[in-house]
C-alpha cells in the first residue's frame, strides 16, 4: 500500500517535472485575437467565433496557435503528454450532406500551403499523403465517406498520423456511463459538441472522447490507440485546426473554445463564456433541393388558401345579403316594436318552406317562433315601388296596435329590399273561401256561418267606427276571412287598407280590391268610403248564404253571372230562399237565411247612400232590426240597380231611378 502510494507520487512528480509546462485557454477567440494565426478562408467573427470556413467552395481554412510548442525535451527524446479540448459546430445548409470536416492537427509548420481543399481536409495532398516526412498528428472529425481512406461512414472520428487513412476511427458519438450503451451524434447537425484529445507520454496511449455540449466528459473514450508519437512529432510543433470546403453543400465550420496543455491536463473551458453560434434560417436552396414537398406546399397553400378565403368572404357577404333588411329613420319611431329580424323569420319558417297559400299580393308561409313556439303566418309581399311605403308601414303599425277578437292579430313586420314581410298569428282553420266553394267535402253549418258573418261585421264596425281612425279595409272577401281554432271569423289582410282621419274625405284614384266585390261607385269614381267595404260585405253575405262565388260563368250561355243579380232574380220571383246553399242541409233557421240574403242585397246596393252602415248591419244580423218585410221594389226605390256589374260602360244607363223597374223586368233573373 505504501509502495503503491510512493510510486504514485513518484510517477506524478515525474509526469510534471519532465519539462516546461505550457497551457493556453480560449473561451472564445477575442477580439482581439491573440497568438492565433488564421489562414485561407478562416476568420474570427465579431463575437469571437473561430470560423474555419465560410460557404466559399474548394477553400481551406487554417488556424494555429502561432507559438511553437515544445513536445520533446530533446530532438531525439520522447513526446511529452499533452491534452487538448475544444468545442466545435459544423453547420451545413443541406441538413443531410456536408463537405469534409474539421481536424485538430499537430503540424511542423504553422502554414500548410500544400494542403488540398478537399477530402485531404487541408492537411495533405495527393503526393504527400501517408509520407512519414509529413510529421503530422491529427484527429479528424470527418463528415464525408471517402472509400480511398477506408472511411467507415460519413460521420466518424479518427486518429490520423501523417495520413488521411486513420490509425483508428469510430462513428461519432459517446459511451454513456457503463452499461448504458453508445449514443450516436451527428457532426453536421449544427449543434455544439466537445472533443477531448489526450496523449499519455508514458503509455503512448491516445484517447479521443466526444460529448454533446455541456455534457461532462465520458469516462470511456470514443477512439483510442497506443502509438508512440516520438517518431511522428518533432521537438517543436504547432497546434491548431484545419478544415476544407469541397464542391457542395455550403458547410460552415466553427470552433467556439479551445484549451491546450503540454504535460498537464488541458485547462477546462468555461462553457458559459463561449460565443453564440449564428441563427440559421432554412435557406431557399435547401427547400428546393431537399424538400420539394414543402416547396410545393408553399406554392399550393396560397392557391388553396386564397380561393377559400374568397369563398369564405363571399359566403359571409351572401349571408349578409340573404338576411339584409332595410330600416329608415321614420321606422325607428314608428315601428320599432313591431320590427322583426328577417333572420329570425327565415329560421322560424325554415327558409320559407311551408307554403300556406298565395294571394294577389304575395305568398303566405307557416312558421313557428323558436322561442315561444307561437305559430305564425308570414306573408311575403313584394313591393317594387318604395312609394307609399311609409304610409303602408304606419298603417301596419296601427293595425298592430288594434286588438279585436275578429281581426287577425298582426305580430310585426320586416322590410327588405323590394320586399315586405308581415307576420300574423297563424289561423289553424284557414280561410273561409275553401269552406264555401269546396262543399260538400268541406263545409260549415249555418250556425258557424252566421257566427263568422257576425264576427266579420263586428270587425268592420270596429274599423269604421270604433277605432281611433277610420280604417277602410278595401279588400273584404271570403279568402280574407280566416277561421281561428274555434271557427270564429277573423278579418285579415290589410294589404290594401288605407287609413283616413274621421270625417275627412278619403281621396284616392286607384281602383283597388277584388273583382266581384268592387262597389260600382268605387269603380266609377275611384273613391273609397266605408260604403265600399259595406258593398263587399254584402257580397260576402250572399256568398256565405249561397255557397257561390261572386262571379260565376254560366255553363249554358258562357256569360258571367253576378251573384248579386242572381240572388235578386230569385227574390223578384218570390222564392229568395231558393238561392241558399244546397249544402246547408236542413239544419238552418229559414228566417235567418232569408235575412242574410236580403241584407246582402241591401248592402250590395249600387247606390252607396242606400247601403246601411256597419252599425246597422250589426243590428240586422243580431236580429234587433227586422228586414223580412223588405220587398224587391223597396230595394229598387232605394236605388237598386241590376246588371251593374256587367261593365262600367253600362253604368251611365242606370243612373236614374225611373229605369229601375224596366231593368227589373228585362234584366232581372
Ligand atoms: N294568418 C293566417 N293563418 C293561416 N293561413 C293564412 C293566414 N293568412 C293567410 N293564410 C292563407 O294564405 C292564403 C293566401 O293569403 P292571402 O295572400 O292573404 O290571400 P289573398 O291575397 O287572396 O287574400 C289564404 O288563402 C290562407 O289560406
Ligand atoms: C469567405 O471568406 C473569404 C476570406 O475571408 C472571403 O474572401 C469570401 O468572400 C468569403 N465568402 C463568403 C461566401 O462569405
Ligand atoms: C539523434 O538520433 C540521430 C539518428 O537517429 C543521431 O544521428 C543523433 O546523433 C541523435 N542525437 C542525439 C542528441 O542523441
Ligand atoms: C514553414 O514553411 C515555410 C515555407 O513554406 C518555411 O519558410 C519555414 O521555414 C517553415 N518553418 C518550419 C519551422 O518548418
Ligand atoms: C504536396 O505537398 C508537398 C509538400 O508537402 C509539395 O512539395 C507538393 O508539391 C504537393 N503536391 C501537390 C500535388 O500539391
Ligand atoms: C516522401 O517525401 C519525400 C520528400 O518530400 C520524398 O523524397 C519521398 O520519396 C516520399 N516518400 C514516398 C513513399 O512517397
Ligand atoms: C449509430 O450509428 C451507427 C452507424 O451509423 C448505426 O449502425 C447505429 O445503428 C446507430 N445507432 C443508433 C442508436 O442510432
Ligand atoms: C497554466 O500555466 C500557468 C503557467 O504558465 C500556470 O500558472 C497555470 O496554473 C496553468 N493553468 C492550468 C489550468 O494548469
Amino acid at each position: 500500500m505504501f509502495f503503491k502510494l510512493f510510486f504514485f507520487i513518484l510517477s506524478q512528480s515525474f509526469y510534471y517535472s519532465s519539462s516546461q509546462i505550457i497551457n493556453f485557454t480560449y473561451n472564445g477567440f477575442g477580439p482581439p485575437l491573440t497568438d492565433i494565426s488564421v489562414q485561407g478562408i478562416a476568420s474570427v467573427t465579431r463575437n469571437g467565433l473561430l470560423k474555419l470556413t465560410n460557404t466559399t467552395m474548394r477553400e481551406t481554412g487554417h488556424a494555429f496557435y502561432n507559438k511553437p510548442i515544445r513536445f520533446k525535451d530533446s530532438p531525439n527524446g520522447t513526446v511529452s503528454s499533452f491534452s487538448t479540448t475544444f468545442v466545435f459546430a459544423i453547420h451545413s445548409q443541406i441538413p443531410t450532406l456536408s463537405s469534409h470536416g474539421i481536424a485538430f492537427a499537430v503540424v511542423p509548420n504553422a502554414s500548410l500551403p500544400f494542403g488540398d481543399p478537399s477530402q485531404y481536409m487541408g492537411l495533405f495532398n495527393i503526393t504527400n499523403n501517408g509520407n512519414d516526412t509529413n510529421h503530422v498528428f491529427a484527429v479528424e472529425l470527418d463528415t464525408v465517406l471517402n472509400p480511398e481512406f477506408n472511411d467507415k461512414n460519413d460521420n466518424h472520428v479518427g486518429i490520423n498520423i501523417n495520413s488521411l487513412i486513420s490509425v483508428n476511427s469510430s462513428p461519432a458519438g459517446y459511451w454513456k456511463e457503463t452499461g448504458l450503451g453508445f449514443k450516436n451524434m451527428t457532426l453536421i447537425s449544427g449543434k455544439r459538441m466537445q472533443v477531448w484529445v489526450d496523449y499519455d507520454g508514458r503509455t503512448n496511449r491516445i484517447d479521443v472522447t466526444m460529448a454533446p455540449f455541456k455534457k461532462s466528459k465520458p469516462i470511456k473514450p470514443l477512439v483510442s490507440v497506443v502509438r508512440d508519437l516520438s517518431s511522428v512529432l518533432l521537438q517543436d510543433m504547432f497546434v491548431g485546426f484545419s478544415s476544407a470546403t469541397g464542391h457542395c453543400c455550403l458547410p460552415e465550420h466553427f470552433v467556439l473554445g479551445w484549451s491546450f496543455g503540454v504535460n498537464e491536463k488541458a485547462p477546462p473551458l468555461d462553457l458559459s463564456k463561449l460565443p453564440k453560434l449564428p441563427r440559421w434560417k432554412p435557406r431557399r436552396i435547401y427547400v428546393f433541393y431537399k424538400n420539394w414537398m414543402l416547396s410545393i406546399s408553399i406554392f399550393c397553400i396560397p392557391l388553396v388558401f386564397i380561393p377559400s378565403l374568397i369563398f369564405l368572404v363571399r359566403c359571409i357577404l351572401m349571408r349578409r345579403r340573404k338576411f339584409a333588411e332595410e330600416l329608415e329613420d321614420w321606422e325607428t319611431y314608428l315601428g320599432k316594436n313591431h320590427r322583426l329580424k328577417f333572420k329570425d323569420l327565415y329560421y322560424a319558417t325554415q327558409g320559407f318552406k311551408d307554403l300556406l297559400g298565395s294571394g294577389g299580393f304575395g305568398s303566405v308561409y307557416k312558421g313557428v317562433m323558436p322561442k315561444t313556439q307561437h305559430e305564425i303566418a308570414v306573408k311575403r309581399v313584394s313591393n317594387e315601388s318604395q312609394q307609399g311605403l311609409k304610409e303602408f308601414v304606419s298603417e301596419i303599425v296601427s293595425i298592430g296596435r288594434m286588438s279585436h277578437r275578429n281581426i287577425v292579430p298582426l305580430l310585426g313586420y320586416c322590410r327588405r329590399k323590394n320586399e315586405l314581410l308581415l307576420v300574423y298569428d297563424y289561423m289553424p282553420n284557414g280561410s273561409l273561401d275553401k269552406y264555401l266553394y269546396n262543399s260538400p267535402e268541406l263545409t260549415l253549418g249555418w250556425k258557424q256561418r252566421i257566427n263568422v258573418l257576425k264576427g266579420v261585421a263586428s270587425a268592420l264596425f270596429y274599423l269604421h267606427v270604433e277605432w281611433e281612425q277610420v280604417v277602410i279595409h278595401r279588400d273584404v272577401k271570403a279568402s280574407n276571412v280566416l277561421l281561428d281554432a274555434a271557427y270564429n271569423g277573423r278579418l285579415g289582410d290589410f294589404g290594401l287598407a288605407r287609413l283616413c282621419g274621421h270625417g275627412s274625405d278619403p281621396q284616392t284614384t286607384r281602383v283597388v280590391g277584388t273583382w266581384g266585390y268592387l262597389a260600382p261607385d268605387h269603380v266609377t269614381t275611384g273613391r273609397v268610403t266605408t260604403a265600399t267595404d259595406v258593398f263587399a260585405f254584402g257580397v260576402l253575405l250572399l256568398e256565405v248564404a249561397c255557397g257561390r262565388r261572386p262571379i260565376e260563368i254560366d255553363k249554358v250561355s258562357g256569360e258571367r253571372v253576378f251573384l248579386v243579380d242572381w240572388v235578386f232574380g230569385f227574390w223578384i220571383e218570390g222564392n229568395i230562399l231558393d238561392a241558399k246553399d244546397p249544402n246547408l242541409g236542413t239544419m238552418y233557421d229559414q228566417s235567418e237565411v232569408e235575412m242574410v240574403l236580403k241584407l246582402g242585397l241591401l248592402c250590395s246596393n249600387s247606390d252607396p247612400h242606400a247601403r246601411p252602415s256597419m252599425g246597422q248591419v250589426l243590428h240586422y244580423l243580431s236580429g234587433d232590426e227586422m228586414l223580412l218585410d223588405l220587398s224587391p221594389l223597396d230595394l229598387c226605390r232605394r236605388g237598386m240597380m241590376l246588371g251593374i256589374h256587367h261593365g262600367v260602360r253600362e253604368l251611365g244607363m242606370f243612373t236614374g231611378g225611373s229605369s229601375i223597374a224596366d231593368s227589373i223586368l228585362s234584366g232581372g233573373r
